[in-house]
């Protein structure tokens, strides 16, 4: 079995980050979102990936490269534009061959692994085998099946959800799917649709079956799922002190301080992770908080937040839920000024209390 990974599309439900980095490469627990689908992939025993990539593709190469750090093999497969995830398919039947294939979509996170699901469908072959999870169904696909596991319905973006039943975005082909995806139509949003692919597959009598899956499921791709993936994963990480840490700090719970970091003068208090080489004095650090490498927290309190590479957060409290951008700054004016001094770029957001 191959694996096919979808890492194009635009990000808009990320903006302002999703401008300048692709959003699979968003950290949770400073590893990018689409590191934890492909080593998913590779401890299911699949080596053979396609990555459909759109105009992001040097960054996400840059991550990911040949595949070998993450155990597996890469090709690459470029998308001129998101032209929707059953257009990935297409784009992908050289790649793809007369396989069965595992469809991923790198904005997903699971953190019990998909053994379970390719192991069932190994063990039960369908002609297609989606995945679903209890969820609101309205920001992604719906799913209704019947009590012996069959699907006999689903539909995208429903706003009168019919089930509480969630696609989501891990899949099982075979190569029925081929003429599936050549014979629908583009839906209202311009795209071509995989749920109305495995629509069709239902439509015209194949065996589509669901998988419920047990363990932890976020779409990545939408700020408060962020955070959410950041907290499951920091509920399992260290402790582990790696860096230095002076005698006048004082470190609770899961902390992970990684190589070449500096803590001094402050209060950690876990799960959390300070990246590499980060400097942290005299601040806060408060539970569910990643710090990124190279970034430099002085005098600030910071907690239930993601903190990526090179931002530096200086003289500011009270940082909560929040995502700040690589190499961004925040800091409290040093002249005595009224009102507050922002330079924010396009889709960027603020909350001041
Ligand atoms: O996450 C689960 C949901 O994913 C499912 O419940 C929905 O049924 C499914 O359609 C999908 O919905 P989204 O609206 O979340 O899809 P999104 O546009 O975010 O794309 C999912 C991934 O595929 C993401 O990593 C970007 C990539 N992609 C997307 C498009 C439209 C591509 O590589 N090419 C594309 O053309």
């Amino acid at each position: 079995m191959k694996a096919l990974v979808l890492s194009g599309g635009s990000g808009t439900r990320l903006r302002p980050l999703s401008h300048t980095m692709p959003k699979q490469l968003v950290p949770i627990a400073n590893k990018p979102v689409l590191a934890y689908g492909l080593e998913a992939i590779r401890d299911a025993g699949i080596t053979e990936v396609g990555i459909v990539v759109g105009d992001r593709m040097e960054d996400i190469r840059e991550i990911v490269g040949d595949g070998e750090r993450y155990g597996i093999k890469v090709t690459y497969i470029p998308q001129a534009a998101p032209l929707g995830l059953a257009h990935a398919v297409v784009i992908a039947r050289e790649f793809l061959g007369g396989d069965d294939f595992l469809m991923y979509l790198g904005d997903n996170v699971v953190l019990e692994g998909i053994d379970e699901l390719v192991g069932r469908f190994r063990a039960a072959p369908c002609d297609a085998q989606i995945t679903v999870h209890p969820a609101d169904p309205r920001e992604g696909g719906l799913a209704v099946l019947d009590a012996g596991g069959r699907v006999v319905a689903v539909e995208e973006k429903p706003k009168n959800p019919t089930s509480n039943l969630a696609l989501m975005g891990i899949y099982v082909f075979t190569p029925v799917i081929h003429e599936a995806v050549r014979s629908i139509p583009p839906s209202a949003r311009g795209e071509l649709e995989i749920t109305d692919a495995i629509g069709w597959l239902i439509e015209k009598g194949y065996d589509v079956r669901g998988h419920h899956y047990q363990g932890f499921w976020r779409d990545a791709g939408m700020i408060d799922s962020l955070l959410e993936c950041n907290q499951a994963v920091l509920d399992h990480a260290g402790p582990r002190i790696l860096g230095k840490v002076d005698e006048d700090t004082e470190v609770i719970g899961r902390v992970v301080v990684e190589e070449g970091a500096t803590v001094t003068r402050s209060r950690l208090v876990g799960p959390l992770v300070v990246g590499a080489e980060a400097i942290v004095d005299g601040s806060y650090l408060g539970p569910y908080t990643s710090v990124g490498e190279q970034c430099v927290i002085e005098d600030a309190a910071v907690e239930y937040s993601i903190v990526m590479d090179r931002a530096v957060i200086r003289d500011v409290r009270g940082i909560h839920g929040s995502l700040i951008g690589r190499a961004t700054t925040v800091r409290t004016a040093t002249s005595v000024r009224a009102g507050h001094r922002l330079v924010l770029g396009e889709h960027s957001q603020i909350v001041l209390s």
